[in-house]
């Protein structure tokens, strides 16, 4: 007989989670017996809720906002990815009983990116919004892409030249203000602030996307996020959200996990139609 093997995502705020369907999808394709669940917790209970999660038996856990720096620090160990991106999103518990630290939000943007979308990143100019915690996780996995450029433009601009200095070794990285970017022409723009969460739209000049230029924000929603809808308006060729990164990063976490692949496309085009129904 074979057991049922349980897995979980632990964030907070969690309620609209799409994790615990998404993986529920992907085990009735794969025939893997597994349960996944969504648990609410806030940072300050996230080590004991970790370790009495292994304890009790599961088998990994992906961490979202605002946890995965703190997954990063309590992984007994780190991934190479892991290591660099300073954040965790998937953590899998090892057969000598340690916990492992792995990041797949980079390869989950770059899959959606450039497998489902066709979007080339090769000598394109990139401009990356924010340098948070959630840019940090995806630089690495697009300079290996090789863009031309990669721009990190933030608010506070100390934290964005902080940024490219940090990953300078992996290419042309350089990190600037709103306003020095504003006769500057892109081919892609990911949003990776926070901004999206309410309702918010970085300080972004006009004219900056480049003829045929793409958007993508790693934020998704039931509807276009603010960001998506600013793409629109400026011609975005495609104007993204990151449901698709969604699937992708979860696809990889769960191939870590169960060794055994799914299949993205029909899952990000069920959601895709799901959320078109909801009002
Ligand atoms: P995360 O882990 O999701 O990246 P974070 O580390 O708190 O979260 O980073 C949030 C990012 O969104 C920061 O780059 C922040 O800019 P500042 O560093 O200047 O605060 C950016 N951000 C949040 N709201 C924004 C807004 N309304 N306009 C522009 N940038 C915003």
């Amino acid at each position: 007989m074979t057991t049922t093997d349980h897995y979980a995502v632990f964030g907070h705020p969690i309620n609209h989670s799409k994790s615990p369907r998404i993986h529920q999808l992907f085990a009735e394709q794969t025939q893997q017996k597994i349960t996944y669940d969504a648990q609410d917790v806030p940072a300050d209970h996230f080590e004991q809720a970790i370790r009495s999660f292994f304890k009790q038996g599961g088998k990994g856990l992906n961490c979202t906002v605002p946890l995965k720096e703190l997954a990063w620090q309590q992984a007994d160990s780190l991934s190479q990815r892991a290591k660099f991106s300073k954040a965790v999103n998937t953590l899998v518990l090892q057969e000598d009983g340690s916990i492992l630290g792995d990041n797949t939000d980079g390869l989950g943007l770059v899959a959606d990116l450039t497998i489902n979308h066709s979007i080339a990143l090769l000598n394109s100019r990139i401009l990356l919004l924010g340098a948070g915690g959630a840019s940090r996780g995806i630089i690495s996995p697009l300079m290996e892409k090789s863009p031309k450029q990669l721009v990190i433009v933030n608010r506070t601009v100390d934290k964005a030249i902080t940024l490219s200095h940090e990953f300078s070794q992996l290419g042309d990285i350089y990190g600037c203000s709103y306003d020095d970017i504003k006769n500057d022409q892109f081919d892609l723009i990911i949003n990776a602030t926070s901004a999206s969460l309410s309702g918010e739209l970085p300080p972004l000049p006009d004219n900056i996307l480049a003829q045929k230029g793409c958007c993508y924000d790693l934020a998704y929603g039931n509807k276009p996020t603010t960001f998506v809808n600013w793409g629109l308006a400026h011609n975005a060729e495609k104007s993204l959200d990151g449901l698709g990164m969604l699937v992708e990063q979860a696809a990889e976490a769960f191939y870590i996990w169960r060794k055994i692949r799914p299949e993205t496309r029909q899952i990000i085009d069920l959601l895709n139609s799901e959320r078109k129904n909801i009002k």
